[in-house]
C-alpha cells in the first residue's frame, strides 16, 4: 500500500506547527500560567520544552520516519516483542481524551464567534462577561451541541484525507494568526496595568516553585508540543527523507513556545488592567477576552477574527490528535479510512459531550476529586503524555540501532552529525530522568 506524504517543505513545518499551536497556547498556557504563579511557571516551562520537549520530539520524529508507521505498527516493526506497544496504545487512549475536552474548548470559541458575531457583547463590564460565560457553561445543552458541531467539522475535514486537508489550511492561517496575535500584543502592551501583566508572567519568584508548579509546567510542555501519545511519530510516518528533523523540531519548538508568550501577554495586562484573577483556571481566557475587545477600536472585526483563526488552530490541532487512532485503525485493523474516521468520531463525542456538561449537569461529578473535563485535562497532560514521553526517548536512545538514529537525524550523511552525540545523551538520560523525577515529586 503506498502512504501519502507531505508534498512540499512548507507542508510538513506547517503541519507540524499546526499540530503544535492551538488551543494549548492561547486558552492553556495563559490558565496554568495563571493558576501557577506566572514567572516562576514559565521559567520552568521553558527549561521542560527545551531539556525534555526537544529529545522527546526527535524521538518521535526517528521512530516515526524510520517506519513510516503508525505508532503501534512502528513498534511492531522495530521491536516486535517489547511491551513498547503499550505506549502507542496509551497514546491512542490519551488521544481520545484530550480530543474530547478540547472540542470542548473549540465549542466555546465557536460560541464566542458566535457572540461576537451577533454583537452580543457590546456594553457589558468586565464582571458581567465573567457572569455570561458561567452562564453559558452551565446551560445544559449549548456548549454540547458546539462540541459536537466541532467534531462533525473535525470529521468532515479528516475524510478528505492527509495532504489536502491539513497542507493547504496551515499553510496560509498560521502566518495570518501570528500577525494578528501581534496586534492584540501591542494593544494589551498599552493598556493601563501592562506593566503589571508583563512582571506576573516574567518575572519569576523562585519561592514559589513546587512540585505542582514544576508538574503543572511539564504537563504544559508535553501538551503544546503534542508529545508523549505518539501523534508527531504519525506526522513523521509521513515525512520525506529529506525533511530535516533536527532544524524542524528547534523550529517547531521557537515558534510554539513564542505564540504562548504572545497569548500571556495579549491576557495578563488584561487581566491586570480589569482587576481579575489570574488564578481562574481553564474559564480565564473566556472571561478576559470580551474585555479586550470591547476596548479596541473596531473591535467586533477584530474579535471575529481572532476567534476564527483560533478556530482554525484548534482544527489543525485537532486533526493531528485524530490522525493517531486513524492511522491505527486503518493500518492495524484494516478499516477503511472513512470507517476509522467515523469510528473515532463517534467515542470522542460520547466523552466530548459528558466533558462539556462538566461545568453544569455534570458539576458534581467528580472522580478522584475532579470534574471529568478537569480529569481528562489533568490525567493527560501531566500524567499520560510524560510517561508516554519517558518510554519514547528511552526507545530512541536504547533500543534503536545507533545507525537508524544516526541516519534519520543527519538525512544520511547528508547534514551535520556534531549534534546527533548529544541529542542521544538527552534521549537516554537527560529526558527520561527529569520526567521521572517530576513525575515522581509532582505525585507523591
Ligand atoms: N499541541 C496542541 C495544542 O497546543 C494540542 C495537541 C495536538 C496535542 N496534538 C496533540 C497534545 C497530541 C498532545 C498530543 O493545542
Amino acid at each position: 500500500m503506498s502512504r501519502s506524504q507531505f508534498i512540499t517543505k512548507t507542508g510538513v513545518i506547517a503541519a507540524t506547527v499546526g499540530s503544535a499551536v492551538g488551543l494549548g497556547n492561547i486558552w492553556r498556557f495563559p490558565y496554568e500560567a495563571g493558576v501557577h504563579g506566572g514567572g516562576a511557571f514559565l521559567i520552568i516551562y521553558i527549561a521542560c520544552v527545551f531539556l525534555i520537549g526537544l529529545p522527546v520530539m526527535l524521538s518521535e520524529f526517528v521512530i516515526g520516519r524510520s517506519t513510516h508507521r503508525n505508532g503501534v505498527g512502528a513498534f511492531a516493526m522495530l521491536a516486535p516483542r517489547s511491551p513498547m506497544k503499550i505506549t502507542a496504545y496509551m497514546g491512542i487512549l490519551a488521544s481520545m481524551m484530550i480530543l474530547s475536552f478540547y472540542s470542548v474548548v473549540a465549542g466555546w470559541i465557536m460560541e464566542y464567534f458566535y457572540e461576537s458575531l451577533m454583537a452580543l457583547f457590546a456594553g457589558d463590564d468586565a464582571g458581567h462577561y465573567a457572569e455570561r460565560f458561567n452562564q453559558f457553561v452551565a446551560n445544559p445543552w449549548r456548549p454540547a451541541m458546539w462540541t459536537v458541531i466541532f467534531l462533525l467539522v473535525n470529521f468532515m475535514v479528516l475524510r478528505r484525507g492527509i495532504e489536502r486537508g491539513i497542507e493547504r489550511a496551515s499553510n496560509i492561517l498560521m502566518p495570518i494568526l501570528f500577525a494578528i496575535l501581534l496586534v492584540f500584543c501591542a494593544n494589551s502592551l498599552m493598556m493601563p496595568k501592562a506593566a503589571q501583566g508583563a512582571t506576573f508572567l516574567f518575572k519569576p519568584d523562585f519561592g514559589q516553585i513546587t512540585p505542582s508548579v514544576v508538574i503543572g509546567a511539564m504537563g504544559q510542555a508535553f501538551f503544546t508540543l503534542s508529545l508523549g501519545l505518539t501523534g508527531m511519530l504519525t506526522y513523521a510516518s509521513y515525512f520525506s527523507d529529506g525533511t530535516r528533523l533536527v532544524g524542524n523540531s528547534v523550529t517547531i519548538a521557537v515558534l510554539d513556545t513564542l505564540v504562548a508568550l504572545m497569548a500571556g501577554l495579549i491576557i495578563f495586562p488584561a487581566v491586570f488592567t480589569y482587576g481579575m484573577q489570574p488564578e481562574a483556571g481553564p474559564k480565564l481566557v473566556f472571561e478576559v477576552l470580551p474585555s479586550i475587545f470591547a476596548q479596541m477600536p473596531g473591535g467586533k472585526a477584530w474579535s471575529l477574527a481572532f476567534f476564527l483563526l483560533l478556530f482554525f488552530a484548534s482544527l489543525t490541532s485537532t486533526i493531528s490528535m485524530s490522525e493517531i487512532s486513524i492511522a491505527f485503525f486503518v493500518e492495524e485493523h484494516k478499516m477503511s479510512r472513512n470507517k476509522a474516521t467515523a469510528l473515532n468520531t463517534g467515542i470522542v463525542t460520547v466523552f466530548g459531550v459528558l466533558c462539556a456538561l462538566s461545568f453544569g449537569v455534570l458539576a458534581d461529578f467528580k472522580l478522584f476529586g475532579m470534574t471529568l473535563f478537569n480529569l481528562f485535562d489533568y490525567a493527560s497532560s501531566n500524567i499520560l503524555l510524560p510517561c508516554g514521553g519517558i518510554m519514547l526517548s528511552l526507545f530512541a536512545g536504547w533500543a534503536i540501532d545507533r545507525k537508524i538514529l544516526w541516519q534519520q537525524l543527519t538525512n544520511d550523511g547528508r547534514l551535520s552529525a556534531r549534534l546527533v552525540p548529544y541529542i542521544r545523551f538527552a534521549m537516554r538520560f537527560i529526558a527520561p530522568a527529569a520526567i521521572f523525577i517530576v513525575l515522581v515529586a509532582g505525585l507523591l
